[in-house]
């Protein structure tokens, strides 16, 4: 039998179970509700410009994100489901085939280039920030040799060269809807006939991003993020179905095959079909 005090207790162990699972519920909801709708505005020049000084001025604190620490921190479980998950696209990743000349989009710190310039004999990397290139050349040591950094807005920017891979890593929900055709034509315009392409993203779950910040409601695809020091700034966060996803890389002429992680990553790997 449980006594008095031993039967508050288990009442309210309960009442906090079902707090978290109720709250948990309300997450998975808030997560799935935000797969774009069909009709959200296009984005404002404004928003773009500021998704471009908000990673300027994220570029010292970025790698607390990926590394979950900080704002980042979910815990020990949730971070080693993190980390588990993380290994799905980085082993993909691995599998690609041997590409000589690499373009990065939105390298930022160098997460991805490290390994892209351990596979590749060179990397081009494309990024709007001089401060996250600084510390993507540092991190990257010797490697970073294989590499050459150019500081250019991707929607500006124009390949005069064809690659044997593209890669984008954490860009794509940064892209205005309206302009992902426009996007994925100048992936396609990048890459030789038969040139392959990868890349990945986070999936609509909450605690992708900080507890302190939330994903876009429908109908919009702007949200507020925050830095730890306070400061917010506007940035674009698009979230696709999987079909609708490789369905926009077909209408480029890119077949991919696009893949979900149990919780937190999408990643998709393909190739051009058409010359
Ligand atoms: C979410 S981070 C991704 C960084 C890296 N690929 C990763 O997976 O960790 C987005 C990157 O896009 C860059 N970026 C934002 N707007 C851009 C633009 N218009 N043109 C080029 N790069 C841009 C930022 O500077 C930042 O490095």
């Amino acid at each position: 039998m449980i006594g008095g005090v031993d039967r508050q207790l288990f009442g309210s162990a309960l009442s906090a179970a079902s707090q978290t699972h109720i709250k948990l519920f309300s997450r998975i909801q808030q997560g799935r509700a935000k797969l774009r709708a069909m009709n959200e505005p296009p984005v404002p020049d404004a928003v773009i410009e500021s998704q471009i000084l908000y990673y300027q001025a994220r570029a010292v604190e970025y790698d607390e994100w990926f590394y979950r620490k900080g704002r980042y921190d979910y815990g020990e479980a949730s971070n080693a489901r993190w980390f588990a998950e993380a290994e799905e696209p980085i082993e993909a990743l691995a599998r690609m085939p041997q590409s000589a000349e690499v373009l990065e989009f939105a390298p930022g710190t160098g997460i991805w280039t490290e390994r892209l310039a351990g596979m590749a004999a060179h990397v081009t990397a494309v990024d709007s920030s001089a401060e996250m290139l600084a510390i993507n050349r540092a991190k990257l040591g010797a490697l970073a040799e294989k590499v050459t950094y150019v500081e250019a807005d991707i929607f500006q920017w124009q390949p005069d060269r064809l690659y044997d891979m593209v890669f984008f890593g954490f860009w794509l929900s940064h892209v205005p809807v309206e302009r992902v055709r426009d996007f994925f034509d100048k992936v396609a315009s990048a890459l030789r006939p038969g040139g392959s392409l990868f890349f990945v993203d986070g999936r609509p779950e909450p605690t992708v991003t900080a507890a302190d910040q939330q994903h876009p409601e429908n109908g919009s695809q702007i949200m507020t993020r925050k830095l730890n020091d306070g400061r917010t700034f506007q940035v674009v966060k698009n979230f696709y179905a999987t079909d609708d996803m490789e369905r926009r890389f077909s209408d480029s002429g890119l077949r991919v095959e696009v893949r979900e992680t149990a919780t937190f990553f999408v990643y998709g790997f393909g190739a051009k079909v058409s010359g």
